[in-house]
């Protein structure tokens, strides 16, 4: 593929121009991070449901002059879920509110039971009301209590990030075979995953996400199939361990 795909360094006040400067320079598009995606939802022309659902972008495309806002980060933690039995009647528990959170939640779409718990709960709440009856809230207290009968945990929280004190939860209510999903990619392997791993779960970390979320993002950037997702997860990952 005759093509570059680079950083760029924006401040949040210089990116609303950089944006509109790579449009003008004829890029197909920008993969948008941290902290910029609640904007680059905002300046575009169009939105896909994902973005319109839960406000942030991680893709933008430039297509005959119009920003178009699609979100993919949701994509790729569905992925993580693919192996996993009838989502219509089954629970997932969400830890934490913030900008991780949302589209994990909306991820979740098709289960039964959604539960999004987090410390502080009125952030809980504000999130849980962007989607369906569906998505639920409860007090951070229970968070152990609440696993009762779910079929997945996502850990959205900072919590066992490096540097960061371990998730203190328990995991015993959960069904066997659950999963558990650690969306941090710094440890790899944090003590929630590896407490999971102890109880026969499957376990996913953010690697998965991430690589799973560029596998849309490259498709519209270059109108081609990337490689095989699953050798650049096994060499990132053993690179990291
Ligand atoms: P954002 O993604 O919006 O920047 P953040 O400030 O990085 O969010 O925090 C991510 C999540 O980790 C939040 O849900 C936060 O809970 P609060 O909404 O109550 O702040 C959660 N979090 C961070 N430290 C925590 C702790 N010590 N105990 C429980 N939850 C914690």
């Amino acid at each position: 593929i005759e093509g570059v795909y680079e950083a760029v360094d924006a401040s949040p006040e210089e990116f609303p121009d950089v944006v509109k400067r790579l449009a003008d320079e004829g890029w197909q598009g920008v993969n948008v991070t941290i902290p910029h995606k609640t904007a680059a939802a905002q300046l575009a022309d169009h939105r896909t449901e994902a973005v319109d659902a839960f406000g942030a972008s991680n893709l933008l495309l430039f297509r005959d002059g119009k920003i178009i806002a699609d979100n993919t980060d949701w994509q790729g933690f569905q992925r993580c879920l693919s192996a996993l039995p009838d989502p219509a009647y089954s629970k997932a528990v969400v830890l934490g509110a913030g900008g991780a959170a949302a589209p994990i939640v909306h991820a979740l779409l098709d289960y039964h039971d959604v539960v999004v718990v987090n410390r502080t709960a009125e952030k809980a709440k504000a999130l849980a009301s962007r989607f369906g009856d569906h998505v639920r809230t409860a007090p951070w207290e229970k968070r152990s209590d609440i696993l009762a009968g779910a079929e997945v945990l996502v850990n959205t929280t900072s919590l066992g990030m490096a540097g960061q004190p371990p998730l203190d939860i328990d995991l015993e209510p959960m069904r066997s075979k659950s999963l558990v999903v650690d969306i941090v990619y710094d440890p790899l392997s944090t003590p929630l995953l590896k407490k999971a791993r102890e109880k026969g779960f499957q376990t996913a970390h953010g690697l998965t996400m991430l690589v799973y979320q560029a596998v849309p993002s490259f498709r519209a950037f270059t109108g081609t199939e990337p490689p095989d997702p699953e050798i650049i997860l096994r060499k990132l990952t053993e690179e990291r361990q």
